[in-house]
């Protein structure tokens, strides 16, 4: 996940990469007993950026932190939104019901080798926002309105020249 090479701006179905990855983590998702909801807009979601490196994103958010920060049980569901905002942007929200992280720490858990677990290094959240950040866009924390985290990013949504003067 660090590598440094270039971003790849492409075309992307941002639907597909996102079932994609869910449909690989089916299992593992399964034995925790973590349900994942989608809640995508009806439309597709055509974005320009790096199809590899954004599920590496949502891998990250969905079960390296989302999961292990969830108790299992039968409220334990993580959210993938998605929804059309200004400027030509999609946002993506992963949303979990989980622990929960203290208000004064939102921003630090983006910061390298910030950790609080006893085999983390620290370096999820950090690569995800060098990752989103090469995109040109912007990945943000905030505390849900009843429990656990939202995790937020944007992208540019590809527009065809031909079609859309
Ligand atoms: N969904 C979440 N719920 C609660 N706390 C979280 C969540 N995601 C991240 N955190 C907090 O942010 C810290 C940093 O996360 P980050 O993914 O960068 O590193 P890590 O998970 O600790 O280690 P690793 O390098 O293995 O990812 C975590 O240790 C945890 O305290
Ligand atoms: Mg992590």
């Amino acid at each position: 996940m660090a590598q440094r090479s270039p971003v790849r701006m492409e075309r992307t179905d941002f639907k597909q990469a996102l079932n994609d990855v869910l449909f690989l983590l089916r299992e593992e998702l399964q034995s925790r007993d973590l349900q994942v909801v989608t809640d995508l807009m009806p439309e597709p979601v055509d974005i320009l950026g790096d199809r590899t490196r954004l599920q590496q994103v949502l891998l990250n958010l969905i079960m390296m932190n989302s999961a292990e920060a969830t108790p299992r049980g039968a409220e334990a569901v993580v959210t993938v939104r998605c929804r059309q905002v200004p400027k030509g942007e999609v946002e993506v929200s992963v949303s979990d019901t989980g622990r929960g992280i203290p208000p004064e720490q939102l921003e630090r858990v983006f910061e390298p080798f910030y950790t609080t677990k006893s085999d983390g290094i620290g370096m999820g959240l950090s690569i995800c926002r060098s990752i989103v950040e090469a995109h040109g866009a912007r990945i943000w924390a905030t505390t849900n309105h009843s429990r656990g985290n939202s995790f937020t990013f944007t992208l540019s949504q590809f527009k065809d020249a031909a079609v859309d003067p």
